[in-house]
């Protein structure tokens, strides 16, 4: 079995980490580590990730800053990086990525977290999105959109293969190396060189040879700084090799994917102001670009008044089947917090699986993907709540709903300039697109 793949052709949930707890504090039972200081993981926290990367002096000036951590674990890093970023003033988007194999049960990370009072608001916006162990992609949104974590639960070489991200900082967070070798391996660091921005930075607790001979041979320049607590010393490095090499991407479209990408200055056109197109405008919008939609009938008289944002349950492991999966976790976050209750109208969705597409029936969906409850649990009898349901066991996904369409696009298109007009051609210039209505008068260029 392939840990965050495939287990005869089902989805293997990800393994959840054997705890003890030692005064308030997770310590790995199998690896026989613990996941912070236990003195005060906070200040450890501040001392060798943060102050390594010199975050507050890197996001000066900056647009947006990414920032990769291997070994998310209880997102202590995460919530004190968040911290430090308000008291900078917000200075740019962030764009944090969190790498992690054995992702806690949230009842654990909110044990864990509880030890840090200071940081509570932030832990509790963690925990409410806190995602099951389902692998993949998790985009989990904070601050307004400012800050991004992409949450991606599956084993540290699978995670860097799959990631497609231009870094500017890590942290490197694994267990002491000689317990969890994984995690500091010639692949791991050779995966970092090449997602590296050139002078992008590295800050760990671990100074052990193996660490700061595999960071040189892959490119980084590595020195030693004051360490935290008992600990002599800690890591800093900088990567001195070359740019990332450019992303090689699918041929559906060769005619497009040979065009050079936009510049980031350049305005982009959303043709379509229905949800996709207006989730897109909004995203795009988010991420710093000047963006804005087309649409001759927005809003739309023929926009259903409701729709359903509830996942397809699937255990597959097929792309589509895990595409679907993880959009659906995303779509119950995203509308469940959107503000003024504009997104979930109704809370709650029942579903009867049964043959077709969905080949599991829900007691052993439930049970394979074994799910905390508020995510998704079983109605034993789907007939007890409603006579009009068939007398089986469905499943019953608490955060999925009906959303209020007018009331979302409304929300998602604030503040988004759209132009009223049908677009009947587009045309490729020197400089980017026209647009043409169908009298051939020009609409907006892009
Ligand atoms: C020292 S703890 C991280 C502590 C964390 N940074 C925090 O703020 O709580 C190390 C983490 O690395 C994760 N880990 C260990 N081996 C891994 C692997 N092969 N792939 C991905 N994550 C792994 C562990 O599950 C654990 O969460």
């Amino acid at each position: 079995m392939n840990r965050s793949g495939e287990e005869g052709g089902l989805i293997a949930p990800m393994p959840r980490p054997a705890l003890s707890w030692q005064a308030g504090t997770p310590h790995a039972r199998d690896i026989g580590d613990i996941y912070y200081n236990p003195e005060d993981g906070l200040a450890e926290s501040r001392h060798v990730f943060a102050e390594g990367l010199d975050l507050i002096t890197c996001w000066a000036g900056r647009d947006s800053y990414t920032l990769c951590e291997l070994g998310f674990g209880t997102g202590l890093n995460f919530l004190l990086t968040w911290s430090l970023w308000e008291e900078a003033g917000r200075p740019c988007r962030l764009c944090y990525v969190g790498v992690e194999g054995f992702p806690l049960a949230r009842a654990d990370l909110e044990r864990a977290l509880g030890a840090f009072p200071v940081l509570a608001e932030k832990a509790r916006s963690l925990l409410a999105q806190w995602p099951p162990p389902y692998p993949g992609f998790h985009r989990l949104v904070f601050a307004g959109g400012r800050i991004q974590l992409t949450l991606i639960l599956a084993d540290v070489q699978e995670a860097l293969a799959a990631l497609r991200a231009p870094v500017d900082g890590w942290y490197l967070d694994g267990f002491a190396p000689d317990r969890n070798p994984q995690m500091w391996d010639a692949a791991v660091f050779g995966r970092m060189a090449a997602l590296s921005r050139p002078g992008a930075r590295v800050a760990s607790f671990s100074v052990a040879g193996r660490v700061r001979r595999g960071l040189e041979e892959a490119g980084f320049a590595v020195t030693r700084r004051p360490g935290f607590g008992r600990k002599r010393h800690a890591l800093a490095a900088e990567f001195r090799g070359r740019p990332p090499a450019p992303v090689p991407r699918a041929q559906r479209f060769p005619e497009l994917l040979a065009m050079p990408p936009p510049p980031a200055d350049e305005p982009i056109a959303v043709i379509g102001a229905g949800l996709a197109g207006s989730l897109l405008a909004r995203f795009l919008h988010d991420a710093g670009r000047d963006v804005f939609l087309v649409d001759p009938l927005a809003p739309c008289p023929t926009q259903p008044p409701v729709a359903l944002a509830a996942p397809r349950p699937d255990l597959g492991t097929a792309p589509r089947a895990r595409f679907e999966m993880l959009a659906g976790l995303f779509a119950q976050r995203f509308y469940g917090a959107m503000p003024d209750g504009a997104g979930t109208a109704v809370g709650g969705v029942i579903q009867l699986p049964a043959g077709g597409r969905s080949r599991h029936g829900a007691e052993a969906i439930v049970r394979h993907l074994g799910w905390e409850d508020d995510w998704l649990s079983l109605l034993p009898q789907a007939d007890a709540l409603w006579e009009g349901f068939a007398p089986r066991p469905a499943l019953l996904w608490p955060r999925a709903g009906a959303i209020d369409t007018a009331a979302v696009l409304a929300a998602l298109r604030a503040g988004l300039p759209l132009r009223q007009a049908g677009v009947s051609r587009i045309m490729r210039e020197s400089t980017g697109w026209r647009m043409e209505d169908e009298s051939g008068s020009v609409i907006a260029c892009a």
